[in-house]
This record gives C-alpha cells, sequence and structure tokens, in this order.
C-alpha cells in the first residue's frame, strides 16, 4: 500500500523483511518512543513474537513502524508505534493504525499511551479505560 505523505510516496509493508534491531532502535531514539530495551537480540525477539508488524518505508528508509499481539479472537496489544520526526503530522501513523485495526479486525485493541501521544489517539476515537492494571515482573 502506497500513499503520498508530506514529501514522497511512503510504503506500507507487512513483515520483518528489511528491518533490523539497529534500524528500529534509531527509530525508536529519533521518534521518541522511550523503552527499557538493552540488546539487538532483545528487539529482534519482541518482533519476532508479534502478530503483525507494519513498517513504513520512504526510499528504502524505515519511517514507521507498528507491532501488535492479538490473539485473533478478544484481545489485541499494540506494544509499539513510532514515526520518524520528520514524516510525522503526514499520515503514516494513521496509515499504520489502520492497517494494524483491519488485522485486528473482530477485537479489542488496547494500548499504553504517553503525554506525547493521549490526544493523537483520542483524536482517531480510541477511549480511554479506568480499569487496567499493570505488574513490572522482573527477569
Ligand atoms: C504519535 C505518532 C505515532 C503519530 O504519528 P503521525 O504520523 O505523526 O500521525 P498522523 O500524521 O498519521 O496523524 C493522524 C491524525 O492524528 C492527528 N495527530 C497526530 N499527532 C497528534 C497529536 N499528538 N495530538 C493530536 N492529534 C494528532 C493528525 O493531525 C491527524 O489528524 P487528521 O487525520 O484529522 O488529519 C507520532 O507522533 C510518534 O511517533 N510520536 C512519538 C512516539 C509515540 O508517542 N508513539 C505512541 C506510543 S504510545
Amino acid at each position: 500500500m502506497k500513499f503520498e505523505g508530506a514529501t514522497e510516496s511512503v510504503e506500507i509493508r507487512e513483515g520483518l523483511e528489511g528491518l533490523t534491531p539497529a534500524r528500529i532502535a534509531t527509530l525508536y531514539r529519533r521518534a521518541p518512543l522511550v523503552r527499557s530495551i538493552y540488546s539487538a537480540e532483545q528487539i529482534w525477539s519482541m518482533y519476532e513474537a508479534s502478530t503483525h508488524v507494519y513498517a513504513a518505508w520512504q526510499n528504502d528508509h524505515l519511517v514507521g513502524i507498528a507491532r501488535v499481539l492479538s490473539d485473533g479472537v478478544l484481545q489485541s496489544y499494540l506494544c509499539d508505534l513510532a514515526v520518524e520526526p520528520d514524516v510525522q503530522r503526514s499520515g503514516v501513523g494513521k496509515a499504520l493504525l489502520n492497517r494494524i485495526v483491519e488485522a485486528c479486525r473482530g477485537t479489542e485493541l488496547i494500548l499504553r499511551d504517553s503525554t506525547l501521544s493521549a490526544s493523537f489517539y483520542e483524536h482517531l476515537g480510541f477511549k480511554r479505560v479506568d480499569n487496567a492494571w499493570r505488574m513490572n515482573i522482573k527477569g
């Protein structure tokens, strides 16, 4: 799927092809998407374990990424969504999210926001919930 972004056309592709831990880490750092990730192995493991991965490419340059864990029936969890600052506000995040929504149709899509992204999700029709709990399980 191709669409016209701010400058050049951006293509959304499914899967891990072309991705590397270094490319993903650079995108997270620049977006910024703050994650406690320490090694290339950990990053790759996260991506290999994901149910769906979508990447946005502009001339073979990684400009956006989204990944989700889904059981395909009830629940889907949007783990990460990040867009390169140079192309933010040009529709890339929404295009990635649209692909996730299509892939997870029929399930409830949940996510954690940040002060940077809360209004983005609200703008796109997500509803805030107050019945979520979390536990950090030390490894
Ligand atoms: C949040 C993020 C993914 C949005 O991506 P993006 O490509 O800039 O968003 P889009 O251009 O697709 O925006 C889609 C719509 O949301 C709006 N929007 C984008 N960012 C917004 C924000 N922070 N607040 C309110 N609306 C926002 C756009 O104006 C656009 O509106 P429209 O469809 O009515 O024209 C991107 O800013 C980002 O990577 N931020 C840093 C990492 C992050 O916070 N990720 C989310 C993790 S919880």
